[in-house]
């Protein structure tokens, strides 16, 4: 858990601030027509008695995925539930559930996904006497990571403080680990009713083309590849969607990359970046896909929705897009998108570090520029000058612009690295919109990450 972190869930929220924020909650809930919300209300038909809250906080989809599962099998051994993300919950809601199951990941440094910041903050922040309350929870994470599951472990330590009883002992997942998911399923009736809906299996993807972006680069090199879908027929996928790869020598973890185009296009596009270990060899999947897979031959590669990333429910509004290196990759596929759909209310943020040679996707960009879909665009490169600039000086610096979008109701999208470029695009965002204002971004869905 990170110092930021602990100081937030230190803060007490004040009751006007709080419900003006359930209420932006309510109105996003009502908006927006998500898959989520679909399902919600299709398992939260049996009113009489009071529900199962199934509560999730997901970053890339997996523990959404599992909460989704466990409704399911809930609901088919005929118990009522109501499925929530955790920013969506309330404290009356919490206050008067009587079994809640968490299914809760784990990002950053042991710290809460972005789809539960604001609870992390509101409801674990204040004093809460939860005594009729049964409860559960799986924590999803990765023993590679220093506070393995430390969320979910903040989360269980705070719900026994509450006075709320355990059904059972937090089950930790690590990496997907099939025996630790299996164990909680077990739980909840039968198990057959679960099915993997977050992915579709692997399949092979053959390479078309692998261009370097960045020629002469201090920095690692970047490649922009394509691939042909398998069987020649393109599978669906939205803007801000992931594809898996698979590695022969790591089977148990795929890579994760952000789609850099889109499903009409002619083919499903990659920004990589070739990570070469201190002993010289380069990473797994990124070696795979720069290096060793030769133009023709096929890759293992699965489409992951990424739900929390994507356009959905901010079609109609302004978006500003902010990231550096390969994150340019999500932005892409999204301002592909918004070109496609005839918006031209886009401000592009992208951060590398020299223009002369690592401008990526310069055509793409500057005729975006010239034909308007870009209404703004700030190229910030680091190292051209004197002094290291950074896209979130670039948004300090154009504070009163980034109001008068956020005025107008704009959203944002920030896309690439967690360390260094998205921490600091979050303070600079909470800095110039005002505490309020950035846990109403968040948590109406109006600020969305795709960082790793
Ligand atoms: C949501 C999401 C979206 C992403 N999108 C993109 C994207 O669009 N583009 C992109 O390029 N990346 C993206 N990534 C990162 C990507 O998934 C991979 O993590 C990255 O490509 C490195 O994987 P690898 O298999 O090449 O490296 P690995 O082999 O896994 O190495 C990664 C790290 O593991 C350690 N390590 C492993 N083996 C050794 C060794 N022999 N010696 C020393 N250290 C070692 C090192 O710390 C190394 O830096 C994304 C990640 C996430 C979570
Ligand atoms: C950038 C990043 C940071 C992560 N940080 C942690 C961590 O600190 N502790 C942990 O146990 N797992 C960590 N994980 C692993 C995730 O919690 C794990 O992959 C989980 O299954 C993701 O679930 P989700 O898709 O629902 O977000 C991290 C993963 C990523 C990509």
């Amino acid at each position: 858990m990170t110092e930021a972190t602990l100081r937030a869930l230190g803060a007490g929220a004040t009751a006007t601030a709080y419900a003006a924020l359930c209420l932006a909650i309510y109105a996003r809930r009502l908006r927006w027509r998500t898959a989520a919300a679909q399902e919600a209300a299709a398992l939260t038909s049996d009113d009489r008695k009071p529900p199962t809250l199934v509560l999730f906080a997901s970053q890339t989809g997996q523990a959404e995925s599992i909460a989704r599962q466990t409704a399911r099998q809930l609901r088919a051994a005929g118990t009522s539930v109501r499925l929530l993300e955790l920013n969506a919950l309330d404290a009356a809601t919490l206050a008067s559930a009587t079994r809640a199951l968490f299914v809760v990941s784990t990002y950053g440094e042991g710290d809460a996904p972005d789809s539960a910041s604001v609870f992390a903050e509101h409801l674990m922040g204040a004093s809460s006497a939860l005594p009729s309350l049964r409860y559960a929870v799986l924590a999803l994470g990765d023993r590679q990571y220093k506070n393995f599951c430390g969320f979910g472990r903040a989360l269980d330590t705070w719900l026994h403080a509450t006075g709320a009883r355990r059904d059972f002992e937090c089950i930790e997942v690590d990496n997907s680990d099939p025996a630790a998911l299996g164990a909680w399923h077990a739980q909840w009736g039968d198990a057959q009713v679960v099915q993997d809906d977050s992915a579709d299996a692997f399949t092979p993807w053959r390479l078309t083309t692998r261009e370097l972006l960045n020629a002469g680069s201090k920095g690692a090199p970047v490649f922009l590849l394509g691939f042909a879908p398998p069987a020649g027929t393109m599978p669906r996928w939205a803007s801000g969607d992931l594809v898996q790869v698979a590695v022969a020598s790591d089977p148990s973890r795929p890579r994760d990359y952000s789609i850099a185009s889109l499903s009409t296009d002619t083919e499903l596009q990659l920004l990589v970046r070739q990570e070469q270990h201190p002993d010289g060899t380069l990473g797994a999947a990124s070696g795979l896909l720069t290096s060793t897979l030769t133009i023709g031959n096929t890759a293992a590669l699965r489409l992951r929705p990424h739900r929390a990333f994507r356009l959905d429910g901010n079609e109609d509004r302004p978006l500003i897009l902010v990231g550096n290196g390969t994150g340019l990759a999500g932005l892409r596929a999204h301002l592909r998108a918004r070109e496609a759909a005839g918006r031209h209310d886009n401000w592009l943020v992208f951060g590398e570090r020299q223009a002369t040679h690592d401008f990526l996707c310069r055509a793409e960009i500057q005729a975006w520029q010239s034909s308007g879909v870009l209404q703004r665009l700030d190229m910030v490169f680091s190292r051209d000058q004197a002094e290291r600039i950074y896209v979130q000086h670039r948004l300090l610096q154009s504070a009163d612009v980034l109001r008068a979008w956020l005025d107008k109701g704009a959203a944002i999208y920030v896309c690439g690295s967690l360390q260094g470029m998205a921490s600091g695009v979050d303070a600079a965002l909470r800095q110039i919109a005002g505490d309020a204002l950035w846990r109403d971004l968040t948590a109406t869905g109006r600020y969305r990450r795709d960082v790793y």
